[in-house]
C-alpha cells in the first residue's frame, strides 16, 4: 500500500475546548504519523480561499466565518493510504451519523463546528499542504 500524506486541520471549535492532544493521539492510534504540525489563525481572505470550492454553498459565508474565529492547527499526517485512513478516523462530516470511536463522533458539535477537516483525494491533499506548509518544513 502507497505511503501517502494529508492536510489535516484541527478546527476552532476544537482548539477552543483544548482538544489537540485527544484528536492527535486518535490519529496516531490508527498509524497516522504527525509530520508537520502548526497553530495559526486564520484570516477571513485566508479561509475563503481555503475553501474556494464550496463558494457557492449557502453555508460557505458560515463556514468562513467559523474557521477565521479562533486559532485552528494544520499538520500534515503520513502513512499508509493516509487520506482514507484520516477520513475514516474522522468519520462522517455530520456528527449525528458518524460511527463510534471516530474523532467527529466523540467531539464534533454539528456539521459546521465538527473538529476536524481531511483532504478527501491525492490532488486536494497535494494542493491543501502546499496552501499551508513550505518545501522546508516538511521533512521527509
Ligand atoms: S464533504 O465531506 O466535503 O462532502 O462535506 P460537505 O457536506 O460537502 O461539507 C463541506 C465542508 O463544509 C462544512 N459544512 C458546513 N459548515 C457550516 N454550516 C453548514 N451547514 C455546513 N455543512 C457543511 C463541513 O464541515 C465541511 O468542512 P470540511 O472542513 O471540508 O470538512
Amino acid at each position: 500500500m502507497a505511503i501517502e500524506r494529508t492536510l489535516s486541520i484541527i478546527k476552532p471549535d476544537a482548539t477552543r475546548r483544548n482538544l489537540t492532544g485527544r484528536i492527535n493521539a486518535k490519529f496516531e492510534d490508527a498509524g497516522l504519523r504527525i509530520v508537520a504540525q502548526k497553530r495559526i489563525k486564520l484570516s477571513a481572505e485566508q479561509a475563503g480561499k481555503f475553501y474556494e470550492v464550496h463558494k457557492d454553498r449557502p453555508f460557505y459565508g458560515e463556514l468562513v466565518e467559523f474557521m477565521a474565529s479562533e486559532p485552528v492547527v494544520v499538520q500534515v499526517l503520513e502513512g499508509e493510504n493516509a487520506i482514507a485512513r484520516n477520513r475514516e478516523v474522522m468519520g462522517a462530516t455530520n456528527p449525528a451519523q458518524a460511527e463510534e470511536g471516530t474523532i467527529r463522533k466523540e467531539f464534533a458539535l454539528s456539521v459546521g463546528e465538527n473538529s476536524v477537516h481531511g483532504s478527501d483525494a491525492p490532488e486536494t491533499a497535494r494542493e491543501e499542504i502546499a496552501f499551508f506548509f513550505s518545501g522546508l518544513e516538511l521533512v521527509g
